[in-house]
């Protein structure tokens, strides 16, 4: 199976892979201490409020640190943007004229940290359009559209340690085998017209739901669909990837740009669709940071705004 380093090697991207290598070295620290979660006691709450108001883990913490410390050493990333960041970190002396914003939610499914459920990183990456440190006039700066963005994925911390990736050329799975990432056997991901009929919602939710919504459910309910949600956005959307069915966070809790964005990205190269409201989430441009949208997504089969 493909290591990979050689999957790397073939996009022809350097600086896009020295990025992702520090992603994958941050993710397999990250890795280890959620495997020693209950002994360091990192799931106990930071004493700090996020931009989200949410009140970030030790470990949120830990691998928002880890991450932007990393990024910073390839001397490639201009602009950081995280969930625990409240404003944009910007970077500078660049080893190279082509360099990247990246955007990330450092640990996505934190609610899930106690029980051991399913944890991940997401992130995407798009070419930079700042300015670097230093330069005198500062621009507004700009956040980038949804379709400008170059790379995505997310590292899942579960059973395994996963890495599902696109360059925009396809979705690929690489499961860690204690030395190496190696391509999953379900690699590239493409949805068929066989994937299972799976639905994924917060039914605790339901009387904020909107009136197609709560339709489309009964539609569901009635063809006999499961109902499969674990609360945690990187395993929902890891199981859809793979089993097939629909995805859904219908109130504004999920953030734009490096949560939808990012997953929209793989979910598109899976020939599948992703939309917030009747927008396709890759069609959108954030305003801000931290700016929470609704998302549909999965296989067309199965995405209302397609029914
Ligand atoms: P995070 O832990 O990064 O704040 O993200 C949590 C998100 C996402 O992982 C998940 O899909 C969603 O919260 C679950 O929201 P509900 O509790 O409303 O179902
Ligand atoms: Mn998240
Ligand atoms: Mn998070």
């Amino acid at each position: 199976m493909k290591r990979l380093d050689v999957f790397l090697k073939e996009q022809k991207k350097p600086e896009l892979s020295i990025i992702i290598g520090e992603f994958v070295k941050s993710g397999k620290e990250i890795y280890k201490q959620l495997q020693n979660i209950g002994i360091n006691g990192y799931y106990s709450e930071s004493d700090e409020k996020n931009a989200s108001g949410d009140s970030p883990k030790k470990i949120d913490i830990y691998a928002h640190d880890l991450l932007v410390e990393n990024l910073k050493s390839t001397s490639l990333v201009s602009i950081i943007g995280s969930e625990e960041s409240k404003e944009l970190i910007k970077c500078g002396d660049f080893i190279s004229n082509k360099v990247y914003d990246v955007y990330f939610d450092p640990l996505d499914g934190s609610s899930n940290l106690e029980c051991s459920g399913g944890t991940g990183t997401i992130f995407g990456i798009f070419p930079s359009s700042s300015l670097s440190c230093g330069d005198e006039e500062e621009r507004e700066y700009k956040f980038p559209k949804g379709r400008d963005i170059v790379c995505s994925g997310y590292l899942y911390y579960s059973s395994s340690l996963i890495l599902t990736i696109t360059f925009g050329n396809g979705t690929f799975v690489f499961t860690f085998d204690g030395e190496h990432f190696v391509e999953n056997i379900k690699s590239p991901l493409v949805f068929t017209d066989k994937c299972q009929r799976i639905y994924s919602v917060n039914e605790g939710s339901k009387d904020k739901w909107n009136d197609i919504l709560r339709e489309q459910i009964e539609v569901f309910k009635k063809e006999n669909y499961t109902l499969r949600y674990i609360g945690s956005m990187v395993a929902d959307v890891h199981r859809t990837l793979l089993y097939g069915g629909v995805f859904i966070h219908p109130t504004k809790k999920l953030r734009l740009l490096y949560e939808c964005i990012p997953i929209s990205f793989l979910v598109e190269n899976c020939e599948g669709v992703s939309y917030s409201d009747a927008t396709k989430v890759l069609d959108l441009t954030p305003e801000s940071l931290h700016q929470k949208v609704p998302i549909v997504l999965g296989c067309k089969r199965d995405v209302y705004y397609f029914s």
